[in-house]
């Protein structure tokens, strides 16, 4: 618990607000219009972001936090620290079912999620409690 606080307070959440705030002018949203960016501090230092790119089939979307964990990967960066989504106003946008599953997997229970401007970050763990994860899938593998 206190090395959780550490990292929070380790954070420099208002550059991170920021690189989510200037990717998310990059988005290629013409259907919904909704800009989304995602910006992650990863272990080794790094700070990765993405923009949501839409498709007119609409399904085909990619979500902002997915371009985030595909860079972060492809970077090896190593797993993320903390996340910011933003819908380039500086206000934290919740990420959906889907990228908050994505983000679990790069960044575990611990992960900080941007809550705003003078709040607490809160886990991806309370975000999404109950998750099926690698753990999971493992201890149900058929022999
Ligand atoms: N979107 C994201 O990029 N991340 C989320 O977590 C929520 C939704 C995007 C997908 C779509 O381009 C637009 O926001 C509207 O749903």
């Amino acid at each position: 618990m206190a090395q959780r606080e550490t990292t929070a307070a380790a954070v420099d959440w208002t550059a991170l607000r920021r690189a989510a705030d200037d990717v998310a002018a990059r988005a290629h949203a013409p259907y919904s219009g909704l800009h989304v960016g995602a910006a992650g501090l990863a272990a080794d230092g790094a700070v990765v972001a993405a923009c949501n790119v839409e498709n007119a089939s609409y399904g085909l979307t990619l979500c902002a936090e997915c371009g985030l964990v595909s860079t972060l990967v492809a970077g090896g960066h190593g797993p993320l620290v903390a996340v910011s989504v933003t819908a380039g106003d500086g206000r934290p946008l919740a990420p959906c079912g889907r990228c908050r599953q994505v983000l679990l997997e790069h960044g575990g229970d611990a992960l900080l999620i941007d809550a705003g401007e003078g709040r607490e970050p809160v886990t991806l763990g309370a975000m999404l409690p109950g998750a099926f994860d690698a753990g999971e899938l493992a201890a149900r593998r058929p022999r």
